[in-house]
């Protein structure tokens, strides 16, 4: 299958997969060519002002309302509950693909999240391990899915066409948009943030000016495409954080034509203009923000997806790593691949930690000593994909993420080593 894109950010897209499916010059007419129904699939509230608005209008074989009643399923996402609240600092080593058939849905494990899903801010963040492609199509009520593989690339089939992606993109599915996640590979292990908030968007660029950073034209958003199947398909949601599905006699993925700006999309974060130092220090690490979605705070982010991508270190006389630092914000890290430059060891890819609000944290003691004794050259760090969600409220861990075998007991020990280098005689 070849797939084809749009390329663009925030764009009113339009696309076709008959030709001529689209109407032309209204969204409603009293019949839409080919006989489709037509769909408005709101994003924001109706009253939006227009630089927030997102809505996509679709003409499709059925409209999604005939469907029959959702009923609770027996087997609900893993993770469980949230656990109790703790200041400490934790980290995960990788979550095991498991043995038994899971797809995309059962693979998924609530790990943190500070927010209900019924509110209409904050995040929760899933890791999945799956083994089979999904047979059944979901979406979720609750918030936008920015979806980061480590392992595997991934197939989604949604609404509005397919996108294929593989670790070192990531993808964004909007709330409640249909999709189904097929496996491209045997397994497939990643990352999800889930936004509960305002939808994802680049961020204001500033003093760096029109380019840099993320770039709009590297996102890539699938062209029309739709199933014309009649046949049994379990329609699977996510709403207030439970798991419903109901039966349908015909594929839902069934949107010929589409036009509008609520939209999936893929960016591949090679692609990701890295901007830093060419004097002393190192900027914040904002500087590595791919997408963020805003409070009503001016500033103060409900989620920024940051990454920390291969780089050129020239920095003089100055402490390279990131440095010791207290945070407002609550960051919840990962690793696609490679190792990251302030922890020598036990952050794998995969894995995760958290580093709540206020918690201090920094290089650990082996790196924190290298550092501060190299000659410094300019040298690249290569090989790696890092990233943080990092959000305005304090995270809670599930109960799984707290009682899992995955969470290391000493990581705390990793700064334990920082030599006493103070000395009252030597300025
Ligand atoms: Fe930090």
């Amino acid at each position: 299958m070849n797939l084809e894109y749009l390329s663009g950010f925030g764009n009113e897209f339009a696309s076709e997969a008959l030709p001529g499916a689209l109407p032309v010059g209204q969204n409603s007419p009293q019949q839409a060519p080919y006989g489709l129904y037509t769909e408005l699939f709101s994003g924001t509230a109706f009253t939006m002002v227009r630089s927030e608005a997102r809505r996509t209008w679709l003409y499709r074989i059925q409209p999604s309302a005939n469907h029959p009643a959702f009923s609770k399923l027996e087997r609900q996402l893993a993770g469980g509950p949230l656990g109790a609240v703790t200041p400490n600092r934790l980290r995960w080593n990788p979550l095991d693909i498991p043995a038994e058939p899971t797809d995309f849905i059962d693979g998924l494990v609530g790990m943190v999240a500070n927010s209900g899903s019924e509110k209409p801010s904050g995040i929760s963040i899933h890791h999945y391990c799956a083994n089979r492609s999904m047979e059944r199509v979901f979406f979720n009520a609750d918030g936008e899915l920015l979806i980061v593989p480590e392992q595997g690339r991934l197939r989604i089939a949604t609404e509005l066409g397919v996108l294929d992606v593989e670790p070192l993109e990531i993808v964004v599915l909007p709330r409640g948009l249909k999709f189904r996640v097929e496996l491209l590979d045997a397994q497939a292990r990643g990352y999800v943030a889930e936004n509960h908030g305002a939808p994802l968007r680049l961020p204001d660029l500033g003093p760096i000016g029109s380019n840099g950073l993320a770039n709009p034209r590297d996102f890539l958003t699938p062209v029309a495409h739709y199933e014309d199947l009649k046949q049994p398909t379990t329609l699977v949601q996510k709403f207030l954080g439970e798991l419903w599905a109901c039966e349908l006699d015909h594929s839902p993925l069934n949107v010929v034509a589409w036009h509008g700006n609520n939209v999936p999309y893929k960016y591949d974060l090679r692609r990701f203009n890295t901007i830093g130092t060419v004097s002393f220090d190192h900027p914040d690490p904002s500087i590595f923000t791919v997408l963020t979605s805003p409070t009503s705070v001016h500033g103060l982010a409900n989620l920024d997806f940051v990454i920390f991508p291969p780089r050129w270190m020239v920095a003089e006389n100055t402490f390279r790593p990131p440095w010791f630092h207290r945070n407002l914000m609550n960051e919840y890290m990962g690793l696609i691949q490679g190792a990251y430059d302030a922890k020598a060891e036990g952050f794998l890819p995969g894995g995760a930690s958290l580093h709540s609000c206020m918690s201090a944290h920094g290089p650990d003691g082996e790196t924190c000593t290298k550092a501060i004794n190299v000659e410094l050259a300019p040298h690249k760090i290569d090989n790696t994909m890092a990233f943080m969600f990092e959000t305005s409220q304090v995270l809670r861990p599930t109960r799984f993420a707290l009682d899992c075998p995955q969470l290391q007991p000493a990581y705390d020990a990793c700064w334990a080593s920082l030599p006493v280098t103070f000395n009252p005689n030597r300025r």
